[in-house]
């Protein structure tokens, strides 16, 4: 949750900086105003060194994020792209808006992509897969990942939430061809609104760094209104007050995981012997950026008496039970090409889906925890399950 939380002075002065050297707010050129003062280029520099990646392009959302990394495959129209029925409702926006087929499948005890799932729903035009690590939690990636080598799908990673966290060591957002974070103002680090693609191929980088600037190959040899091109492409260019906002809160990235991971554990702690609670199963080498605890109950009444007696308390939940409106595929009436691409009828699409996340809570994770939290979660629990 918390780049919020921990805004201040930091990021105050990096924005400051743009003004003091000559308030140049776009992210190219006029050089002769801005005293070599370059943020965007500068953070998208800092951001692919702490993921350990050769690109990084900063984009205006993590909505936007998406539309680029998949903007770089030429997708048709019968194309077919695969992500979660868990998830925002920004993944299959990306998917429609890039004129693909959007497909989600079953998410499993991680409440993430069930890999079984995804297999049972790869057909000869699927393209692109784009798994989640919903609220934090790193999706079974390894098993993932080899699905998609061994048929020749794109793995594209929406890091939305993943920013921080790390799977065996290796970064989210850096195991599939292309990864994506958001930032905006709910996420780890926040840029109020902005977003990130990472890319290791620089053929990918490149073709989305034009399109996400009209078609621009910000070719060296010419002024950018003479600019070279290959294709079209839209605006998603990222300006450089949220360059420099997005410096100051990478740098207190690490902190902010590290006293989540803490207070998290905390509140697992201090939930542990309650009777009645499943703990969300998190892959072999997990290191997430704790962005939520979740956990399953009996059945959808015992989670929603656990938000009763939580909010009682003065504690929300964060998605789970309540808000699966935005996040489950299965209430995405309103998206056409949604419906058509299972059969007309979403209610019967995810039905094991539906039944882990009705009977789920999510509590929120904090940078700056009270005290008493973990305490009070426990209490809420207890009176909720007996
Ligand atoms: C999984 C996921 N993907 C994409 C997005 C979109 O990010 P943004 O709000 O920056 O457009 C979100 C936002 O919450 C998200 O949760």
């Amino acid at each position: 949750m918390p780049g919020f939380e921990v805004i201040g002075a930091e990021e105050r002065a990096e924005v400051d900086e743009v003004f003091d050297r000559g308030g140049v707010l776009f992210r190219h050129g006029f050089d002769a105003l801005r005293n070599d003062c370059y943020k965007v280029r500068e953070f998208e520099q800092a951001f692919a060194k702490r993921m350990g990646v050769e690109h990084a392009l900063a984009v205006t959302s993590g909505t936007a994020a998406l539309r680029v990394a998949l903007a770089t495959l030429d997708l048709q129209p019968s194309d077919e792209v695969i992500t979660q029925s868990f998830t925002f409702v920004a993944t299959a926006e990306a998917i429609i808006e890039s004129r693909a087929v959007p497909v989600c499948c079953e998410i499993d005890e991680t409440f993430n992509m069930n890999p079984d799932d995804l297999i049972a729903r790869i057909t000869p035009r699927t393209r692109a897969v784009i798994v989640v690590h919903m609220l934090g939690t790193p999706a079974r990636l390894v098993e993932i990942k080899k699905i998609c080598d061994d048929r020749g799908i794109v793995l594209i990673e929406d890091s939305a939430w993943g920013c921080g966290g790390s799977l065996d060591g290796k970064p989210l957002g850096t195991w599939g061809a292309m990864g994506t974070y958001s930032f905006d103002f709910a996420k780890t680090m926040t840029t109020g609104e902005g977003g990130m693609v990472v890319f290791n191929d620089a053929r990918l980088a490149e073709k989305a760094k034009a399109w996400h600037d009209h078609g621009h190959e910000n070719n060296p040899a010419v002024p950018r209104w003479e600019d070279t091109r290959s294709g079209s492409g839209f605006n998603y260019r990222m300006m450089e007050l949220q360059g420099a906002v997005g410096l100051a809160q990478l740098r207190k990235l690490d902190d902010v995981v590290a006293q989540q991971r803490r207070n998290a554990a905390a509140i697992t702690e201090a939930i542990a012997d309650v009777q009645g609670i499943v703990p969300r199963v998190e892959p072999k080498g997990s290191a997430g950026t704790a962005d939520a605890v979740i956990f399953g109950v009996r059945d959808k009444d015992a989670a929603l008496s656990c938000r009763r007696e939580l909010l009682a308390r003065g504690i929300s939940t964060k998605i789970l039970p309540e808000a699966t409106t935005w996040h489950f595929a299965e209430t995405w009436v309103h998206m056409p090409e949604l419906v058509a691409a299972h059969g007309g009828n979403l209610t019967e699409a995810f039905p094991r889906s539906r039944a882990r996340l009705e009977a789920a809570v999510s509590l929120p994770v904090f940078v700056n925890m009270p005290e008493d939290f973990a305490g009070r979660v426990r209490d809420a629990l207890v009176a909720a399950l007996g």
